[in-house]
C-alpha cells in the first residue's frame, strides 16, 4: 500500500485536526488502573489505537470503539503477559507495564517494537520501577517485573524521557506513598495524561514542568475525557502548506503546543497567525533556510517534526543544518529525499542541507512514520509524480493524510500495488 502524489499544486482550504496519537496511547493504558468504565472522546482512528485496543482486550478489558470514542471497562482485567504481536508493532506498548504494576503488582512483556529510530532502550523505565520496589527476572526475550508492594519513590530521570515519565506516573498512581519525578518530560501529552488521571480521581500535579508529584490512592473512579488535538499532525500539515505554498487553515489546534513549530516557520519567512483554535498559514515565496534547526525535549523543536522540516529545508533558498538530538538513527528519510534530488549530506546526526529550487518526483519508500510523512510533503513540492511506498508506517500516526491533503487541494491518491 502506498500513496501517489502529483507535485506542483499550491494548497488552499481547511482541515480539522483530530485527536493526538501520543496522548491516546498512554491514556488507553491508564484505563487499566480504574477497574471500571472509561469513556474517551476524540480518539484518532490510527493503527496504534487499534493495537492498543488489542492489548486491552488481551488483558481482559471490554472495549467498544466507534471510530471517535472508546469505552473501556477494565473490571475484568488481569495481569496477563502482554501479547508479543501487538508489542512488537508499537514501542509505546511498554506503557502498559506501569499500569499493570500499579493495579496488579506485576507485568510481563517482550521487548517492545515500533519505528526503528535507534536503540530506544527502556533502561530508564526499569531503573525507576526498581526504585519503586520492583524486582525483575525473565530471559533475553521477555521482561518480568514483580513488586511485593509498589511504593512511591524519588525518581530523577537521567534524561527527560516521555515514555519513562508516563510509565512512572502510571505506576505511582496506585502505589503506596508519594512519588516525585525530577527531570520529567514536559511534553503536552504528559499534561493530557495528568488530566485524564485527575478526572479519574488520581492525586497528581506538575505535568508540563520538570517536577511531577503523585500521591498514590486506593482506587480510581469511572471517567470521561477528551483527547488533546495532535500537535504533530498539525505541524505536518503546516509544513505541507509551507513546502507547496498557498493559504491554509487548520482548525482544532492548540497553538501553545506548537509554538516551536510556528516559530521555526516564521523564521523561514512563512506568515502564520492564530484565530482562537485555528492556525492560518500563508506561504507565498520559497522558504528561507534555517542556519541551525536542533531537536530537543519539549519545549524545544520536536523530533517528530524533524523529517518533515528536513524535507521543507531541502527546497529552501540556501544552506541549513538540522541536528537530531533525540534519536541516533532518525535519518531513513534522507536517502529517499536525495533520490528526489535533494542535496543533503548527513554526518552522524547532523544533516547539512543545500536547498534546491525543485525536487523531482520518484518512487520512494517510507521506513518509519514521520519519515513517510516527510516523503509525502516532498512529493507535494516535486516536479511530476512521486510514489511513496510503505503507507502502513504512515497510517500508524495519520488517520487519513491523503483525505486531509486532498481537502487542501493536493493531488494525492492511494496506491494499491506494492513495489
Ligand atoms: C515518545 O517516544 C513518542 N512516542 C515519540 O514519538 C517521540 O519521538 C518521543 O517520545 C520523543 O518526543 C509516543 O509517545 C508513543 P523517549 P519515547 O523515551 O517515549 C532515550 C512518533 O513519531 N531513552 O522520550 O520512546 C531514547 O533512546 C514517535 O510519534 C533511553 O535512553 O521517547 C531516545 O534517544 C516516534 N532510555 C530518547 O531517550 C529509556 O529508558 C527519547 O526517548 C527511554 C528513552
Amino acid at each position: 500500500m502506498g500513496y501517489r502524489v502529483i507535485g506542483g499544486r499550491r494548497l488552499c482550504g481547511e482541515v480539522v485536526i483530530g485527536g493526538c496519537k501520543n496522548a491516546v496511547l498512554p491514556i488507553l493504558a491508564a484505563t487499566v488502573l480504574t477497574g471500571g468504565k472509561s469513556v474517551i472522546h476524540n480518539c484518532p482512528d490510527i493503527l496504534d489505537t487499534h493495537t492498543s485496543i488489542e492489548i486491552l482486550r488481551h488483558l481482559g478489558c471490554k472495549v467498544e470503539y466507534d471510530g471517535t470514542s472508546i469505552i473501556v471497562d477494565s473490571a475484568a482485567a488481569a495481569a496477563r503477559a502482554l501479547p508479543a504481536g501487538p508489542v512488537g508493532k508499537m514501542r509505546s506498548s511498554i506503557i502498559f507495564a506501569g499500569a499493570l504494576l500499579s493495579r496488579f503488582g506485576s507485568f510481563e512483556t517482550a521487548e517492545p517494537g515500533g519505528c526503528r529510530l535507534g536503540l530506544r532502550p527502556i533502561d530508564l523505565h526499569l531503573q525507576a520501577f526498581r526504585r519503586m520496589g520492583v524486582n525483575f527476572d525473565g530471559d533475553s526475550q521477555t521482561i518480568c517485573g514483580k513488586a511485593a508492594e509498589l511504593t512511591g519513590a524519588k525518581i530523577n530521570l537521567a534524561f527527560p524521557s516521555v515514555g519513562a515519565t508516563q510509565n512512572v506516573i502510571l505506576a505511582a498512581t496506585l502505589a503506596r506513598g508519594r512519588t516525585i519525578i525530577s527531570n520529567a518530560a514536559r511534553e503536552p501529552e504528559i499534561v493530557d495524561l495528568q488530566g485524564f488521571l485527575q478526572a479519574a480521581g488520581a492525586e497528581i500535579a506538575g505535568a508540563g514542568t520538570s517536577t511531577i508529584v503523585i500521591d498514590g490512592v486506593e482506587k480510581l473512579q469511572n471517567v470521561e475525557y477528551k483527547i488533546m488535538p495532535d500537535r504533530i499532525v498539525a505541524g505536518t500539515y503546516l509544513a505541507a502548506g509551507a513546502i507547496a505554498g498557498g493559504h491554509i487553515r487548520l482548525k482544532n489546534v492548540k497553538a501553545a503546543d506548537i509554538m516551536p513549530i510556528i516559530d521555526s516557520l516564521e523564521d523561514m519567512g512563512i506568515n502564520l497567525h492564530t484565530e482562537g483554535a485555528s492556525v492560518v498559514l500563508r506561504a507565498k515565496n520559497r522558504p528561507n533556510p534555517l542556519p541551525i534547526l536542533a531537536t530537543g525535549p519539549h519545549p524545544a523543536f520536536p523530533t517528530d517534526m524533524q523529517p518533515q522540516f528536513t524535507a521543507l529545508l531541502a527546497i529552501a533558498a540556501g544552506h541549513s543544518i538540522v541536528i537530531e538530538n533525540l534519536f541516533e538513527a532518525r535519518d531513513a528519510h534522507i536517502s529517499e529525499l536525495v533520490r528526489m534530488g535533494a542535496d543533503i549530506k548527513s554526518e552522524g546526526h547532523r544533516f547539512y542541507i543545500n536547498g534546491v529550487e525543485r525536487l523531482n518526483g520518484a518512487k520512494v519508500a517510507a521506513k518509519d512514520l514521520r519519515g513517510g510523512a516527510a516523503l509525502i510533503l516532498a512529493g507535494l513540492a516535486a516536479k511530476g509524480e512521486t510514489e511513496i511506498h510503505g503507507a502502513e508506517y504512515i497510517k500508524r500516526g495519520y488517520t487519513a493524510i491523503d483525505k486531509d491533503l486532498k481537502a487542501l487541494n493536493a493531488e494525492i491518491s492511494v496506491l494499491k500495488t506494492t513495489p
